[in-house]
């Protein structure tokens, strides 16, 4: 490559990602809080040497046609990255990069947090105290379930997966798991976790948290069966991504008592409109998709980002590559 690279940056991140990459490549920001448009993304991103996208721009065949031959990295700015296309990245030689690591304890801590929201109420309790309905102390007031002690189903055991778990036995909780691979038996013994079957997780667990990636198979594995099959005050997280529940079964399942609650960082669509059905039920509560939402993970996170970038412009490997088999271009 001669001279400066150029990049589009799909939307202002923390300025630890910003700033070196605007030191080292001419670097055209998206200034908007919303994302680009896809007819201004795929203008934008026309003549770049490199990309670096959020989970809302969809990078696929027609992006990475309207960007031409010459794009050799697209950096994710998130774990996920189901929002691009890599087989077709991988067939143009696109090296593609996500933040994985940096963001395992703080998405943990918020899935653990939901959790515990769910079990005692406390979007409940809080609005009540708003409305001026606390009128005394009642002993059938807004009662909730245990978190210690209860049973705690993992559904994808990677790196968060495996945080909540440790989050879990701080709580003397007993840990199941589900996972396509099965942990090491020192690793099974350190987080105090057990390998089950989904159907034996379901039909035990308190607790479900969802760690899977978003693929063909988990798309709507949560659905009306996997409901019908779990204990009738069992509680759902969903801290990975909002394809992974069937909405609609899961709003029957909560208005009817099929399940006792559930507590979802991600939606499906996102962002969900404030007149969602589920959203008119006292046991669903929302977050607005904030799970790695912490001050310090996002710096971290732009960190990991820009560095995937700037690697793949200078065809070096990417520190945190999703298609490593991808050569590195100079
Ligand atoms: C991710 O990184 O995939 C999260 O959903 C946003 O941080």
């Amino acid at each position: 490559m001669t001279g400066r690279p150029r990049v589009f940056v799909s939307r202002r991140i923390p300025e630890e990602g910003l700033r070196p990459i605007a030191e080292a490549a001419d670097t055209d920001l998206w200034p908007d809080d919303l994302p680009p448009p896809r007819d201004e993304l795929l203008r934008r991103v026309a003549g770049v040497d490199g990309l670096l996208a959020l989970l809302t721009d969809r990078v696929d065949d027609e992006l990475l046609d309207a960007a031409g031959p010459q794009l050799r990295v697209v950096s994710n700015y998130a774990v996920g990255f189901d929002n691009v296309d890599v087989p077709a990245c991988t067939r143009r030689g696109v090296a593609v990069g996500n933040t994985a690591g940096v963001l395992t304890e703080t998405t943990a801590d918020l899935a653990f947090a939901l959790l515990m929201a769910a079990a005692r109420r406390l979007a409940e309790g809080y609005d009540y105290v708003r409305a001026d309905r606390w009128q005394t102390w009642g002993p059938l007031l807004l009662l909730g379930a245990d978190v210690h002690h209860a049973t705690l189903g993992i559904i994808g055991f990677g790196r968060i997966g495996r945080e909540i778990a440790r989050r879990a036995s701080g709580f003397d909780m007993t840990v199941l798991y589900h996972d396509a691979v099965r942990a090491s038996p020192a690793d099974e013994a350190a987080l105090h976790a057990r390998s089950v079957s989904l159907q034996e997780l379901l039909a035990a667990s308190d607790f479900i948290s969802l760690h899977v990636n978003l693929t063909p198979e988990t798309r709507g594995m949560m659905g009306r069966e996997a409901f019908r099959a779990m204990k009738p005050t069992a509680i759902v997280i969903n801290t990975s991504r909002g394809p992974v529940v069937d909405q609609a079964a899961l709003f029957e399942a909560l208005r009817d008592g099929a399940i006792g609650g559930a507590a979802l960082d991600v939606t499906d669509p996102e962002p969900m409109r404030a007149d969602d059905p589920l959203l008119t039920l006292a046991n669903c509560l929302v977050v607005p998709h904030i799970a790695s939402g912490s001050r310090a993970t996002r710096a971290r996170m732009a960190e990991i980002a820009a560095a995937n970038l700037l690697a793949g412009l200078r065809g070096e490997a990417l520190p945190s590559p999703v298609n490593p088999e991808v050569a590195p271009r100079r």
